[in-house]
């Protein structure tokens, strides 16, 4: 279970703080309820200095109950945002059915959840260019010219399945390594 001391400085450092607190103020206002016990804020923890103990630590849980189609929520996992979305049938049918082989990237939407479950999209929140947080969390952000996120630093295009379409990003958004303890808990990590 995480605790509320891990830091996002490292993040922080990287993104420069408007677009970061900007990323995060969303999770604040528009999905505490959605984050059950164990998982950690990123606002609530912005201004907590790390241990190297809280730091270490490889996994959080994530109740996702509350969490309406359409709508993505961020929590921080060793220190990095993980995006969380609750995707429409149609942001799935549309990542279902680009071809792999045309990607920058090649990977099927399928390959990119877990137990068939393609509503949920989890995904490590990092650019693969050079590690900005990427628009698209917050209703009425930039998703790009895709429908996903929008890394505004250099104009990488990431689409509903947080796969790169355009821009100079190399890879796809990373899916970290997750587990459905039950129906609505996620285990990141
Ligand atoms: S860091 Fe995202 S496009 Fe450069």
């Amino acid at each position: 279970m995480a605790s509320p001391k891990s830091s996002p400085a490292g993040a922080a450092a990287l993104h420069g703080p408007e677009v970061t607190r900007r990323d995060f103020l969303f999770v604040a206002t528009g999905a505490v309820a959605a984050i059950g016990v164990g998982a950690t804020l990123w606002p609530f923890v912005h201004q907590m200095n790390p241990a190297a103990d809280v730091l270490a630590l490889s996994s959080i849980e994530v109740n996702i109950s509350a969490i309406e189609v359409g709508q993505s929520v961020t929590v921080k996992w060793r220190g990095k945002p993980v995006f969380i979305r609750r995707r429409t049938p149609a942001e799935i049918e549309t990542a279902a059915n680009t071809p792999a082989g045309d990607l920058p990237d090649p990977q099927a939407d399928k390959d990119r959840v877990k137990d068939g479950k393609a509503e949920w999209l989890i995904l490590v929140g990092v650019c693969t260019h050079l590690g900005c947080i990427p628009l698209g969390q917050k209703p009425g952000d930039q998703r790009g010219d895709f429908g996903g996120w929008f890394c505004p630093c250099h104009g990488s295009h990431y689409d509903t399945s947080g796969r790169i379409r355009k821009g100079p990003a190399p890879k796809n958004l990373a899916v970290p390594a997750y587990a459905f303890a039950t129906d609505t808990l996620v285990r990141i990590g």
